[in-house]
């Protein structure tokens, strides 16, 4: 139900409520003191003063009496008068004094004594002590009637008149000392207040931190005062909430092209240098009869950085493995690319046929790769393998050491081939800006700890200032091997790891691809001729795979699945085809040569079953495809499967769903790629449940249109707005920040050496 929209409240009038609500009950307390507090004193001291008067009389009274019943008989008038004017001289608080006969005539009293207004008073009513308060016009006076009697005889009524002016002048008084210590009080109280107040909230801003500090709650929660327990929970959902609309904001379409990558290095980093340095080049030259020939080689890594330098320039470090790469670069092993718009340095290094062997196909692909991804192939581990590993890897930093041209290069080092290029550039360039990234997933500690030389694998990567994974989960799967294996200190809230001195902080950055620009073949064109080039029919149906040929692509599963729907579905045989790509890859590797020919052989069985003269269900391209290629290919299908058994990310699926402007096509996709966690409205599969990847596949190929389009429709925005230059950026973003922390901590080391040399 829509609601209206609420009017901005007035702040002033805000405010004046606010205030009213301080300001309301000091205004009734300030009323209640002075109309109930204030009287109450009043007539309080004047109750004990009068109290004190009728006592004070009374005695006087007793005192007096013996003297007047000796006078009074005697008619003694002077003695009378002398007796009273002592009294009055005596009690500064007594006003006159009187004596009346018992006819209640007055026959003697002192000058003051206010006889008109008096006189006898109530002689007449009767013969006991009475005491009274009377208001003449000089004020208000106390008058004690006290009958003088000698043996029975009554002699007559002594009247002692006392004066209050005096109570009146100490009720003031005392009211005045009331206000003052009430006012004393207040101040103090407030001083107290203020103060406990202020502990209290140190207190509660100490605890709010710590719960604000999502991964400390809980371990918090026991130091969290009781009063704000409750708040716990809602405070937590307020983060979550707050961060959800962070990352929303932070996600927000506004695209990221080569111009805004290349203005961010300008301004956040200055037109600092860039170093790239990974296995796999760019840009790889071959002999072939007809000449040289330039290959794009088929890399995911590849396919998502040489975009980000093509907007950043700098210089691009990696292995020359090319037949015609040393005929193709200068003095200085450095070639221009890319070749037909030259915008960076692509500087080869060359690695000698062992060196090869055991850095990258020993070591990195025989160990590393099979353990990073549990797929079920055991790694192998030779302690030859690692020697050419670390000599290789000091060949790199070497280099990259040469290439700089500061002492502060921004050095991004790419894989698992180079775990230990950071801290060996670091010791060069301790003030170089290093970013890993591990485009491959990283396993849980016990599964790394299989690796003889995982301490220093780790110390490696340690030297890094920013090191990158694809998802939170081999961020956090790498955080916990380094407490597992190493002794460091680890600020799970920062994501910080501290190590010999250095901070490396740990981020996820999901890998993506340049969106697609300049023209593309149609898509009715590529339909038509990828058809033809592979002699089916017009309206042959097609599902895609494109991979390496590896053993963690899932390119087994993939058959199975094709198999088991034409079991299910033999309407389609005849109609549909599985086209798979496979790059041949680390071909001289027996695991990767028992793949291939495992491939082979399954796609030859099922050929065989469902096949024709005319027709194979799996049309199998074990070659090289350019990127051009590939993309006619991804226009043309119907259906992309990605299988793989684990994966970083897979930009495969990335490609595809860039390649379908006309918003039609089917992704399926494996639950264990990094891209699944990105793409929800592709058809998430188990890969090893052959069923499911059965009817995904067939769910796909008979998808209602409309369907298909509000899948892909969804899945594109996100690959276009996600895409690699928001990736560089976003670590580029992070690099600047922390180098700027980095400057700034030296400044300020720097100043105070100066300052101690002064000092001393
Ligand atoms: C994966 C790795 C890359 C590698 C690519 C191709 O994507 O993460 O580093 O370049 O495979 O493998 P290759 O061994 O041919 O370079």
């Amino acid at each position: 139900m829509a609601t209206e929209p609420q009017k901005p409240e007035v702040m002033p009038f805000r405010s004046f409520r606010l205030s009213l609500r301080f300001i309301a009950p000091l205004a009734l307390v300030l009323v209640l003191f002075a109309y109930v507090v204030v009287p109450l004193v009043g007539n309080m001291t004047l109750r004990w003063f009068t109290r004190d008067l009728d006592t004070r009389s009374q005695m006087l009274a007793s005192a007096l009496q013996e003297p007047l019943q000796e006078y009074v008989p005697q008619k003694s008038q002077r003695r009378i008068t002398q007796l009273f004017d002592r009294s009055v001289q005596q009690d500064g608080r007594l006003y006159a004094l009187a004596f009346c006969d018992p006819g209640g005539t007055l026959l003697y009293k002192t000058v003051a004594y206010p006889t008109a207004a008096l006189g006898c008073h109530m002689a007449e009513e009767g013969r006991e002590l009475r005491q009274t308060l009377v208001d003449l016009p000089e004020g208000k006076v106390h008058v004690t009637e006290s009958p003088v009697n000698r043996e029975a005889e009554y002699l007559g009524k002594l009247i002692l008149v006392h004066d209050m002016s005096f109570i009146e002048r100490r009720s003031s008084e005392a009211q005045k000392y009331v206000i003052a210590l009430f006012a004393l009080l207040a101040v103090v109280i407030s001083l107290i207040t203020v103060f406990v107040a202020h502990i209290s909230w140190r207190g509660w801003i100490h605890a709010m931190k710590g719960i604000l500090r999502r991964d400390v709650v809980t371990r918090s929660q026991a130091n969290t005062p009781p009063e704000l327990r409750p708040l716990v929970g809602d405070l937590r959902a307020l983060l979550h909430e707050y961060n959800v609309e962070r990352r929303v904001e932070e996600h927000s379409p506004q695209m990221w092209t080569p111009e805004k990558l290349r203005s961010l290095l300008h301004d956040e980093l200055a037109g600092d240098e860039i170093i790239v340095v990974s296995n796999r080049e760019p840009y790889i030259h071959h002999r072939t009869a007809e000449g040289v020939e330039v290959r794009r080689p088929a890399s995911g890594l590849v396919t998502a950085v040489e975009p980000v330098m093509r907007a950043c320039s700098g210089t691009w470090i990696a292995h020359g493995a090319g037949s015609a790469d040393r005929e193709t670069v200068d003095l200085n092993d450095r070639v221009a690319v890319p070749p037909k718009r030259p915008s960076y340095t692509l500087r080869r290094v060359w690695l000698s046929k062992e060196e090869e062997q055991g850095y990258y196909y020993g070591f990195a692909n025989e160990g590393l790769w099979p353990l990073c991804h549990i797929a079920h192939v055991r790694p192998v581990f030779r302690t030859a393998d690692w020697e050419y590993y670390v000599t290789v890897n000091q060949r790199f930093a070497d280099a990259v050491i040469a290439e700089a041209h500061t002492d502060d290069p921004i050095v991004l080092v790419q894989d698992y081939h180079f775990a230990l290029v950071p801290r060996m550039v670091r010791e060069k360039l301790p003030r170089a800006t290093i970013i890993m990234f591990w485009h491959i997933p990283w396993p849980n500690p016990e599964s790394f700890g299989i690796c003889p030389w995982r301490e220093e694998i780790l110390e490696g990567l340690l030297g890094s200032t920013l090191l990158g994974f694809h998802t939170p989960f081999h961020c956090k799967n790498f955080i916990e091997t380094v407490d597992r294996y190493l002794e460091t200190r680890i600020e799970h809230e920062a994501s910080t790891i501290t190590y010999g001195g250095d901070v490396t902080q740990v981020e996820p950055y999901p890998i993506s691809i340049a969106w697609p620009e300049g023209d593309l073949p149609s898509i009715a064109e590529c339909y038509r001729s990828v058809r033809h080039e592979l002699g089916v029919g017009e309206k042959h149906l097609l599902a895609l795979g494109v991979d390496r040929l590896d053993y963690t692509k899932g390119i087994l599963e993939r058959f199975q699945a094709v198999e088991r729907m034409l079991e299910m579905h033999p309407a389609l045989i005849g109609r549909f085809s599985l086209v798979q790509i496979a790059a041949p890859s680390r071909s001289s590797l027996d695991e990767y040569q028992n793949f291939e020919s495992r491939v082979r052989m399954l796609a030859q069985r099922i050929n065989k079953r469902f096949g024709s003269e005319n027709y194979e269900p799996i049309l199998l391209k074990i070659q090289h495809y350019e990127s051009d290629q590939v993309v006619r290919y991804y226009r043309a299908a119907e259906v992309c499967v990605v299988t793989s058994l684990h994966d970083g990310m897979n930009l495969v699926a990335k490609e595809y769903i860039a390649a379908r402007e006309d918003e039609r096509g089917v992704l399926v996709l494996s639950q264990f790629t990094g891209a699944a966690r990105e793409l929800h409205e592709a058809l998430i599969i188990n890969p090893y449940h052959i069923e499911q990847g059965a009817d995904a596949l067939y769910r796909a190929l008979t998808m209602p249109e409309l369907e298909q389009r509000d899948r892909m429709r969804a899945m594109r925005s996100l690959v276009r707005d996600f895409n690699v230059y928001r990736w560089a950026g976003r670590m580029l973003l992070d690099a600047a920040r922390l180098r700027r922390r980095e400057q700034i901590r030296a400044r300020i080391h720097a100043y105070n050496r100066k300052s101690l040399r002064r000092v001393v």
